[in-house]
């Protein structure tokens, strides 16, 4: 599988949005990593599925919605119809987990679960083949900019350790996503704990002058660099 950067458009220029997502692309990214808040499973307010909308038609690239929203039932679906391409959520803002995966997959979408730095990995073993994503936070939910924490890279290597298990046994591929504090110093390490997609905001887009559209070229080529080296 190959390595997919995924920034993220917490730390972009939220009047230049548009603009944002595609100068981004343009340099290389992969995905629009898009970070959902409530101010109540996380104590922060972000974008909703209006935003998603607005988004939709301004680039071709998977739309990554990452739900940090309790309940997440009657929301996800909404995201969905706004032209999300996966859609993740925290299990513990789930009432009933297999469920949640269900309405995801049945509005069209692919579907992950999200795991804080301390919620165990054994909420994905009974419904891996439900999951096309698995997404292992490595700072606590809320905000970018934060610093990376160290265990993240432990614990990757056990997700890795199933995923790849489940692979071997099943065929189906899950993607290991790693989101909060990933730059260039720490996503080759990142890499060789097993992770294969990688969410990064304000590495991303604190790169560069606003006024220069290429700003985010040498960034995303400098991730991609150090990817190699892994
Ligand atoms: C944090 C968000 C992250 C965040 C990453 O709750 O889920 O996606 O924006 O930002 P950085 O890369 O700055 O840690
Ligand atoms: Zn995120």
């Amino acid at each position: 599988m190959s390595f997919i950067i995924a920034p993220s458009i917490l730390s972009a220029n939220f009047a230049k949005l548009g603009e944002e997502v595609n100068n981004v692309i343009a340099s290389g990214a992969d995905w629009v990593h898009f970070d959902v808040m409530d101010n109540h499973y996380v104590p922060n307010l972000t974008i909703g599925p209006l935003v998603c909308e607005a988004l939709r038609p301004v680039t071709e690239a998977v739309i990554d919605v990452h739900l940090m929203v309790k309940p997440v039932d009657r929301i996800a679906p909404d995201f969905a119809k706004a032209g999300a391409d996966i859609i993740t959520f925290h299990p513990e803002a789930s009432e009933h987990i297999d469920r949640t995966l269900g309405l995801i997959r049945d509005s069209g979408c692919k579907a992950g679960l999200v795991f804080n730095p301390a919620t165990p990995l054994h909420y994905m073993d009974h419904v891996m083949d439900r999951l096309d994503v698995v997404l292992l936070m490595s700072v606590n939910p809320g905000f970018g900019g934060q610093k990376f924490i160290p265990e993240t890279l432990n614990k990757l290597k056990l997700a890795r350790a199933r995923i790849d298990e489940y692979q071997a046994r099943s065929g189906r591929s899950i993607r290991l996503e790693v989101d909060g504090g990933v730059k260039t110093d720490n996503i080759a390490e990142i890499a060789r704990a097993g992770a294969d997609a990688f969410v990064a905001g304000s590495a991303v887009f604190g790169a560069g002058k606003d006024s220069d559209p290429h700003r985010y070229d040498s960034i995303i080529a400098a991730l991609r660099a150090e990817l190699e080296k892994a």
